[in-house]
């Protein structure tokens, strides 16, 4: 595997989604929390920063841990420590840094670059820059205001490059890291999600032997997934639950319990919905309704895990975004994230935790979910809040009001996929807003709801932008909302990005 240290930049996760691209395993790491050294780990990756080497106060490690006994390549920040500690001078830059550059190679037969084209595009960002690189460096490539764009130290198998190989502006950043992973660091590419699901099922057994696990399902991707594993691994030993807080979208209770049980899995479907509803009777406020809904929800949970004899695991659908630790360093770019999922349920269940999937990204854990042979259409379901509904109702939630956004919503989502439009967004939804406004229906003055519709195209929810759907389809959908739903006479398109909007209303 490959140890991926993080200085905080915002590229961190990128560089180990390509390590797993080429079918290596990899781990983050943060650059202050530097792990224990197995023969598993074969070469350490050097992250970018928002921060600058040349401040007394920036991100460092200890070189001497793995430098000279595993091969190494500093990236961006990573580099210009390298540089840095190893002797060279980093300056601030005199030119702009930051963007597209053309990278010439210096020594085609270089290790790192090997195959790489005479001339190929590469993305820069950076403010400080290697002015002077130490006397064993070996310049192996530069771009026109970038004299240091890529080195090797000498007698070593040390590396460093000031350019960005994970994102995709560096167009043979692939080529690069393979050969670096691969070439340079003798990385077997056996991490498939085939091997992945072999181990894990193999590794739950050993674990859970005869335990039972309960487990709450959501009908989303990751919750799916890591009840698949078990499933595979111990069978009808795991307890699943799926409750029906009435929040859900219309009919999805029943279509992904059904799903559920033509794979095979000991679910049990338990209707709270008046529950949920009485808990957030007359609360408005969008804190106060995903309070009440959490502890319903724990509640349930807690209330029917103890109908269940002798359990002693709960099961998680935890992915690795979630349990990598942030690295806080000051600058611009160290983005906090707020959780939404993460902290689970209370110490109260006293049980231990099995998270089969807290080693992958999203778009494995749809990988493992295909070589499981789970439903394309659970797979590429769109994400959707916990608090489901609830926080698309602005203001306080009835029956009825739900029962209006589950018509608007099903028309919106049927829609999208009826033009082929589902999986060209990242989520869609629809708000029911808390103002009605004055329309015409034959000779009649109408006084009615408002809906805003809300689709965006995104990467991870962190920042989203409006989805340019086509007009015609926005008409089709409109003309059916206004027609179909009672109470209904007025449809708006949201074309807010995020930031400074949200995805959600509330
Ligand atoms: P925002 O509205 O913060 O949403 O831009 C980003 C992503 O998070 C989802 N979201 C939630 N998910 N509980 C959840 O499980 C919540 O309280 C919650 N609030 C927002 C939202 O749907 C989007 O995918």
């Amino acid at each position: 595997q490959i140890l991926i240290l993080d200085f905080g930049s915002q590229y961190t996760q990128l560089i180990a989604r390509r390590v797993r691209e080429l079918n290596v395993y990899c781990e983050i790491h943060p650059y202050n929390n530097f792990p224990e050294l197995t023969p598993n780990v074969k070469g350490v990756i050097l992250s970018g920063s928002p921060c600058s080497v040349r401040d007394e106060d920036s991100p460092r490690v200890d070189l001497n841990k793995f430098r000279k006994t595993l091969p190494l390549l500093g990236v961006c920040y990573g580099a210009q420590l390298l540089a840095q500690e190893l002797g060279g001078d980093v300056k601030p830059s005199q030119h702009r840094e930051y963007g597209r550059a053309k990278l010439e190679l210096g020594d085609p037969d270089s290790s790192l670059l090997a195959g790489l084209s005479e001339s190929s595009q590469v993305w820069m960002s950076h403010g400080d820059t290697i002015m002077r690189a130490p006397q064993n460096f070996h310049v192996i490539a530069s771009t026109e205001s970038v004299k240091v764009a890529a080195f090797k130290v000498e007698d070593e198998l040390t590396y460093g490059i000031q350019f960005h190989p994970e994102v995709t502006h560096t167009t043979e950043g692939k080529k690069l890291l393979h050969n670096f992973v691969v070439n340079i660091c003798g990385c077997k590419q056996d991490w498939t999600s085939e091997s992945f699901v072999e181990h894990t099922i193999e590794q739950l057994r050993k674990k859970l032997g005869n335990d039972k696990v309960v487990m709450a399902l959501s009908g989303g991707v990751d919750s799916t997934v890591a009840a698949t594993l078990v499933h595979h691994a111990i069978g009808q030993n795991l307890y699943c639950i799926f409750v029906d807080n009435g929040l859900l979208r219309k009919d999805e209770f029943e279509q992904v319990l059904h799903s559920y049980q033509d794979m095979g899995l000991n679910i049990k479907g338990v209707d709270s919905k008046s529950h949920f509803y009485q808990q957030l009777d007359g609360l408005s406020d969008p804190e106060a309704k995903r309070k009440a809904i959490g502890k319903s929800f724990i509640d349930i949970f807690d209330q029917e895990a103890h109908l269940i004899e002798d359990v002693k695991w709960l099961g998680q659908g935890t992915i690795y975004p979630d349990v990598i630790e942030s690295v806080s360093v000051k600058g611009p770019s160290a983005t906090i994230k707020s959780h939404h999922n993460v902290g689970g349920l209370p110490d109260f269940m006293k049980l231990k935790v099995v998270e089969p999937l807290n080693t992958l990204f999203k778009d494995e854990v749809r990988a493992v979910g295909r070589t499981l042979g789970i439903d394309e259409k659970i797979l590429s379901r769109h994400p959707f809040p916990g608090p489901g509904l609830a926080i698309r109702i602005l203001g306080d939630i009835t029956e009825e009001k739900v029962a209006i956004l589950q018509e608007v919503d099903a028309i919106f989502i049927g829609g999208l996929r009826k033009w082929d439009l589902y999986k060209d967004v990242w989520q869609a939804g629809a708000m029911l807003l808390p103002v009605q406004s004055v329309g015409v229906m034959g000779d009649e003055r109408t006084y009615e709801r408002v809906v805003a519709l809300r689709a965006v195209t995104s990467v991870d929810g962190m920042t989203a932008d409006w989805a340019h759907l086509p007009y015609d389809f926005l008409a089709e959908v409109s003309n059916d909302i206004i027609n179909k739903v009672k109470g209904v006479n007025r449809v708006v398109y949201d074309i807010s990005s995020k930031p400074p909007a949200t995805i959600e209303w509330e």
